[in-house]
């Protein structure tokens, strides 16, 4: 009897090949105390904005809207510029070898692997809004990022991961892009 075997989908690759780097930063962020006080939840906000500044034009590419055509709808850098207006925080300066250049040109599918980052920490920010609103934020003031997409997390996070696994996406690119992203935002949660 011949056996076929199933490849392992993309989603479960991703999730397994940045199992070690997601670990990091939640071990990070949790020793850092940074929902422990408005003080570290302002250092939180900011590190989150250096993030989505850098993923604003993945966010705003039209090859990339082909493969997730919601995609301008699942951005929240506009979110976290108002979360740093609530907070009166100025925006950092941006890191000049990875200005908006750098993300426009990312080949398209190593692209998709930094917004499987992007995408899946909605999932982890189901627990880091409850965290922020035992500070006193919420969806009307400085935590308006942490709010589920309008379809809500699990659907959303089920569209994207459907498209992960229905569309031919080169794996390789894809986990580079993914693990490189975990990567910039260690660089940014050890940096000054
Ligand atoms: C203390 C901070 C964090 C906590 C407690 C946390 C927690 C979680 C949890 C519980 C999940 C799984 C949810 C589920 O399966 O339903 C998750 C998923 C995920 N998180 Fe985080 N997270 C944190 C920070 C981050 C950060 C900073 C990023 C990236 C910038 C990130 C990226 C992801 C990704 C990509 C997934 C999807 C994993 C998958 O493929 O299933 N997380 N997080």
């Amino acid at each position: 009897m011949s056996e076929t075997l199933t490849p392992t989908p993309l989603s479960s690759r991703l999730r397994a090949e940045t199992a070690a780097q997601h670990q990091q930063l939640d071990d990070e962020i949790t020793a850092r105390n940074l929902f422990g006080s408005a003080q570290g939840y302002r250092d939180f906000v900011r590190l989150q904005y250096r993030f989505h500044r850098d993923l604003d034009p993945v966010y705003r590419n039209p090859q990339l809207a082909a493969f997730i055509p919601d995609l301008q709808s699942r951005n929240r850098f506009t979110h976290i510029t108002q979360d740093m207006a609530d907070l009166g925080l100025d925006a950092p300066v941006q890191d000049t070898r990875h200005g908006p250049e750098f993300f426009a040109s990312l080949p398209t599918q190593t692209a998709i692997g930094w917004l499987y980052v992007a995408e899946g920490s909605k999932l982890g920010a189901n627990i880091l809004d409850k965290l922020a609103q035992n500070l006193g934020y919420s969806a009307t003031f400085g935590a308006r990022h942490l709010a589920p997409d309008p379809a809500g997390r699990g659907p959303s996070w089920l569209a994207f991961k459907n498209m992960l696994d229905d569309t031919a996406i080169d794996p390789d690119a894809c986990i580079h892009g993914a693990r490189d992203a975990f990567a910039h935002m260690a660089r940014y949660l050890a940096g000054p």
